[in-house]
């Protein structure tokens, strides 16, 4: 494409200012191949790995702030949002936190003093950076009646893990806004156990101040009436709500298909019309949702493209592997006054 053609090309956060932020996550490759698409389009961003437990504390006495560091840098030189992500994770987390060095368990006394250091520190290295973070992510169960997931955070210190957290991620920096975050959170019985747990620590007192919906969507699921009902009963709390991960995946959940190696036209049409019912319903919402965060930038990289078949390419953004926007990206600005 030529640079005439790109200026064009409205800024995608520009035609949402008026509504709320919108983001990237992004990592130490992508902030350099596709670097001027960030800085064009997006005015907010999140580390994709690199401020996860296991990215950052690899062993108790060394943290490798690295990585992190260049995406704040990128942030900063950019003018760009910060998001942290994230803190309490059952996923990308050092095993030596669990335990002590023979490899038996730690106390729970212990692992609550190992948290509390670990959110002192890298919360406070940020304090300047990130706005907000997500500081526990994904603890409900998806299926049955269970609350939370069984995690060894929940067998070493018990739930009050999560509300701990949300209190030592307060005491180090009292200016940030705090997410619960999940996926499945438009699926309706996830949907209310993300909202009982909310609305119980909210009860005691825990600073919580949002939800993050992680989005990560189908062009088949979920259906936009789950999706509004879950932003409803979210917002009915009075807390702050931001689409946190948004992308959406051309295959079904269980289609393992591995053989299709370019997007069919009724894909690309199927997920025109789904980004364009998606943002309608988003924009009606503007006053509770203050950023969509989408899981990348562009679909050359995206995590979709090995998740959940290792190696089948996936194309769930707004731009294509040639940073050029997609029939999507003019549908979603057709949703604001830039139209
Ligand atoms: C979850 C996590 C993200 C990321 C995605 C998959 O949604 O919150 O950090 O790991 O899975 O890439």
């Amino acid at each position: 494409m030529s640079r005439m053609e790109d200026g064009n090309i409205p800024k995608l956060y520009e035609a949402f200012s008026d509504s709320f932020d919108i983001g990237a996550a992004v990592n130490p490759r992508t902030i350099i191949q596709a670097g001027d698409l960030i800085a064009k389009h997006f005015n907010s961003l999140t580390a994709e790995n690199e401020m996860k437990f296991v990215s950052v504390h690899p062993a108790e006495d060394t943290y490798t702030f690295e990585a992190a560091d260049k995406i704040a840098a990128f942030a900063r030189e950019n003018n760009k949002k910060l998001r942290g992500h994230t803190l309490v994770w059952h996923n990308q987390t050092s095993d030596w936190l669990f335990q002590e060095a023979d490899g038996s368990p730690v106390s729970r006394e212990k692992l609550l003093d190992r948290l509390k250091s670990h959110i002192d520190t890298v919360v406070k290295r940020y304090k300047e950076d990130i706005y907000a973070w997500d500081v526990v992510n994904e603890v409900i169960s998806d299926e049955g009646s269970g609350l939370l997931r069984p995690s060894k955070w929940l067998d070493i210190a018990g739930p009050e893990f999560i509300a701990k957290a949300f209190e030592f991620a307060h005491e180090a920096d009292p200016k940030a806004q705090l997410f619960y975050n999940d996926y499945n959170e438009s699926n309706p019985l996830k949907r209310d156990k993300i909202y009982q747990l909310v609305k119980n620590l909210l009860e005691q007192g825990v600073p919580v101040h949002g939800v993050g919906l992680q989005a990560h969507w189908s062009l088949y699921s979920p259906g936009l009436d789950e999706i509004r009902a879950a932003i409803e009963k979210y917002a009915s709390l009075g807390l702050r709500l931001q689409l946190t991960e948004l992308d959406i995946s051309m295959f079904r959940h269980d289609d393992l298909r591995s053989d299709v190696v370019s997007p069919t036209d009724e894909m690309l049409e199927l997920q025109e019309r789904r980004y364009e019912a998606v943002f309608h319903l988003l924009s009606e919402y503007r006053n509770h949702i203050d950023a969509v965060t989408f899981w990348g930038a562009a679909d050359d990289y995206t995590w979709l493209s090995d998740f959940p078949v290792r190696g089948r390419k996936n194309w769930p953004l707004l731009f294509n592997e040639s940073h050029e926007p997609k029939g999507s990206f003019w549908r979603v600005i057709k949703q604001t006054s830039l139209s």
